[in-house]
């Protein structure tokens, strides 16, 4: 597969003021389907992956695994991989700068190859991310670590069984942990782990290749096997997505219907969203259906871990927050910089005021229609999201960011009624 992969810094010029009515389908999840293209690393065997987002970052993802020596097809949101002709263990610059999630190739390549050579992912704009966790993981099993011209070396004899707590609930940082260990057959204990449905549906790959997987509360016991299976499977939906619709329909004043979603993921978006008085009908274990009427009610937020109100919601529930009638208070307790959207959001008439990581919320009559930049992939929903509901029209800038983690965005807002129209980057 060529690097089909534009870098545009496309614009998205939105029209406020028209209630979202209809039906829309979620896509599958972006931050589940990343660990389980990464898990291919572990097979000699064809892998099958159903309902995979087309986005930059699963292209880039393939792109990765492609540059690795594995055969890669991807249609119509099914990826087949043979990961038979894997041969190296480097997972280069270009490919990790575009993608920090390329940091889940390292657990994978050390228990394939006992190397793996990756770049070290810079920070991102939403803060430093370090994968300090990731490393200690990695050398309670054996890997010796040395970090040279950018890159990350690590190399490993034999992947010994480890018994570690981590120091931070980290997304990532589990799912490393449970690739490498997947491959080692002594009984390994991780302590503290993150529960996000996208780490349990890399669990459930795994199962299905042939690793024991317990968990219990925050603990996992793992035993490894180290000839692994390929796998066929289909990709949970996103719920980032569902929860980014979810508040698009409420804002509107409109009637959304929302498919494939997976509800019991969404708990805390729910009861948050009702507890602005949005009205939720759960229609089926996979459908639901978002009424706004009438006033938004002010928030108390405060991010955690799942199960708790996810960071990657937090920026587009501000813009609700902007038009509620009262105070809100948002509280940002996973990334140290992911109010980037305020900002931008103030440019739009927002009354927001920052102190660390407290954003206080005064809702406003309106929003007015601006000019704004993208700085982050959910910051850049909430700007979509203000447009939707501005007065006057928006010019959402830099929309590479979004086009990282929504697919087809603007089709699927258009067939719910938005007006919205992608402007190709400006010719230099
Ligand atoms: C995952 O990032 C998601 N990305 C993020 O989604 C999401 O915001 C985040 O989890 C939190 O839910 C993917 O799954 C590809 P973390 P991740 O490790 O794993 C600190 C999106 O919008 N930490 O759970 O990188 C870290 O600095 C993206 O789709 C360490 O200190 O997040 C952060 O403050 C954005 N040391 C906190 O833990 C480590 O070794 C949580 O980070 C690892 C993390």
């Amino acid at each position: 597969m060529k690097s089909t992969i534009l870098y545009t810094s496309d614009s998205f010029l939105v029209e406020g003021g028209k209630p979202l009515r209809g039906e829309v389908r979620i896509s599958g999840a972006k931050n589940a389907s990343l660990p389980i293209l990464m898990a291919s690393i572990l097979s000699e065997e064809v892998c099958l992956l159903n309902n995979v987002p087309d986005l930059l970052d699963t292209k880039t993802a393939l792109e990765l695994l492609e540059s690795l020596g594995a055969k890669v097809e991807f249609q119509k949101g099914v990826v087949k991989i043979d990961p038979k002709g894997i041969k190296s263990f480097v997972a280069p610059d270009d490919v990790v700068r575009r993608m920090r999630a390329s940091v889940l190739a390292m657990g994978p390549l050390l228990a394939r190859f006992g190397r793996a050579v990756v770049s070290m992912p810079g920070g991102c704009s939403i803060g430093v991310r370090s994968i300090d966790q990731h490393l200690k993981v990695f050398e309670r099993a054996g890997a010796h670590m040395e970090v040279k011209h950018g890159y990350i070396n690590l190399e490993l004899k034999e992947i010994k069984p480890v018994e570690y707590t981590f120091e931070v609930i980290t997304v990532t940082g589990t799912e490393n942990a449970f690739l490498l260990l997947s491959k080692c057959e002594k009984r390994s204990i991780l302590r503290n782990i993150a529960l996000e449905p996208e780490v349990i549906d890399l669990v459930e790959v795994l199962r299905k290749m042939g690793v024991q997987i317990e968990i219990e509360g925050r603990t996992a016991i793992i035993r490894g096997n180290p000839y692994l299976k390929g796998f066929s499977h289909r990709v949970i939906p996103d719920r980032i997505e569902a929860g980014t619709f979810m508040v698009a329909g409420f804002l509107t004043g409109g009637d959304v219907i929302l498919k494939d979603v997976r509800v019991e993921h969404l708990g805390s978006v729910i009861e948050k969203l009702k507890e602005a008085e949005a009205n939720i009908e759960i229609l089926d274990l996979n459908s639901l259906r978002v009424v706004g009427k009438g006033d938004i009610m002010p928030l108390s937020i405060s991010t955690s871990e799942y199960p708790g109100f996810p960071t990657d919601m937090q920026a587009q529930f501000m813009v609700l927050c902007c038009l509620a009638k009262g105070i809100s208070e948002i509280r940002e307790n996973i990334f140290e910089n992911r109010f980037q959207h305020v900002a931008e959001l103030q440019r739009m008439g927002a009354d927001i005021h920052v102190k660390d990581r407290l954003a206080i919320v005064k809702g406003v009559e309106r929003l007015y229609g601006a000019e704004v930049y993208s700085t982050d992939l959910r910051a850049s929903a909430s700007l979509v999201l203000a447009g939707l509901v501005a007065e006057g029209s928006t010019l959402v800038r830099d929309i590479y960011h979004l086009d990282r983690g929504y697919e087809r965005l603007e089709e699927k807002l258009k067939s719910i009624g938005a007006t919205i129209e992608r402007l190709p980057q400006r010719k230099p």
